[in-house]
């Protein structure tokens, strides 16, 4: 086994910049090439690394580099599959952001090929990295909560509808795909993964296709917001396997105070995640649980790509494979269409893999 990873990005903007500089940062990490189509994104990326690293438009020829051993998905939505099939197909580890996907149906292919492949395959999540899911995991595993039976996940925005790419707000988009993937993976992750059984939920678009909501309450130009194509809200309830519940909610914008937050409801303790917040009873009287996250934990980037690259290097089984991306997408997906057709929607019917 070599003793250090090297790892081509995909899509050099945003989240591929944040996820590179700390896959680079690591010790046994190296960012040896990029791939956009747009060619001033990987030059101004190069520049900052401080050295030359190989530029491709095309993440298929990127995938076929012989020199590159692992690949970090971080485009659009739309193009998340494609991309970390081609790396699959390619022979290279793939770590994906989130969402896994913009549907179901080619994320499904994905996860089989990627599993089939013993390559290492990888969501990169970083509220479920973060020192406050972690502590509050390690609290779980601990026993604190005692059996989990209901939880709360939302996220909202006051006025925050991406304006700096269409594929958020194209099909297979929306801020239930884009944020509501964060607190409802955190929430089950938390709650130990229960089988999903149904969902319901509604969803819209009450701002982004009348040109308002967008981040910081900037307007952008009517060309952008004339191809809305997605939700700007949605909420759900998704009913697990042994009766627990879990209640969703997205907004990019509406007439509400801005907000992340989990809730977790156990038999023997409760939680929130912003800030951790730990409730529990002694003696029959309401105690509040002293939250000591140790200040030498690292952030959630830094957690991620360590992460990933002891899955590759060392062989550590990865605690956020692809497949739990699946999962998440199939719950986000089963609430979008049980508001299209105002009816719960069976998870089994959404999530047809072994
Ligand atoms: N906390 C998080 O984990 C987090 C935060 C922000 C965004 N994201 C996710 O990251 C993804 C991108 O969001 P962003 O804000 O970085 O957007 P962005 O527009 O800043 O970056 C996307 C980049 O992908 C490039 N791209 C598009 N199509 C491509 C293709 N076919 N081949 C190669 N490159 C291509 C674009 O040119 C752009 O540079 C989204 O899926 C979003 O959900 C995750």
């Amino acid at each position: 086994m070599c003793d250090n990873v090297r790892i081509g990005i995909i899509g050099t903007g945003g989240i591929g910049k944040v996820n590179a500089r700390a896959l680079d940062a690591n010790p046994r990490g190296e960012i040896v090439a990029l791939c956009d189509i747009i060619p001033q994104r990987m030059d101004g990326f190069e520049q900052e690394l401080g050295r030359e690293v190989r530029k491709y438009a095309d993440f298929g020829e990127l995938c076929q580099d012989s020199e590159i051993d692992a690949v970090f998905v971080g485009t659009p939505n739309q193009v998340h599959v494609p991309a970390a099939l081609s790396a699959v197909r390619g022979g290279k580890h793939v770590m994906c952001t989130k969402p896994l996907s913009d549907s179901l149906e080619p994320a499904i292919g994905l996860v089989k090929e990627a599993e089939e492949s013993g390559l290492v395959n990888m969501m990169s999540l970083s509220t479920r990295f973060s020192p406050e899911s972690l502590y509050l995991k390690h609290q779980a595993r601990d026993g604190f909560f005692g059996d989990f039976y209901y939880g709360r996940a939302r996220s909202v925005r006051r006025s925050g509808i991406p304006d700096w790419n269409e594929g958020f707000i194209e099909a297979g988009g929306g801020a239930f795909r884009d944020m509501g993937v964060h607190v409802l993976d955190t929430a089950w992750w938390l709650m130990g993964m229960p089988k999903p059984v149904t969902a319901t939920g509604v969803s819209g678009a009450k701002f982004g296709p009348f040109g308002t909501g967008y981040t910081k309450f900037r307007t952008p130009p009517e060309e952008y917001w004339l191809r809305y194509n997605s939700d700007d809200y949605a909420g759900g309830f998704v009913r697990f396997e042994n009766g627990i519940g879990l209640q969703i909610e997205s907004f990019w914008a509406c007439h509400m105070p801005p907000e992340v937050q989990v809730e977790l409801f156990g038999t023997d303790g409760g939680a929130t995640l912003r800030p951790v917040r730990m409730f529990s009873t002694d003696n029959g009287a309401p105690k509040d649980v002293k939250v000591d996250i140790p200040s030498s934990w690292s952030g959630s980037w830094q957690n991620i790509a360590e992460h990933y690259i002891d899955c590759i290097l060392d062989g550590v089984e990865c605690m956020s494979p692809l497949r739990h991306g699946l999962i998440v997408q199939a719950m986000l997906e089963a609430v979008l269409r049980s508001s299209e057709s105002e009816r719960d929607v069976l998870l089994d019917e959404l999530l047809t893999i072994d």
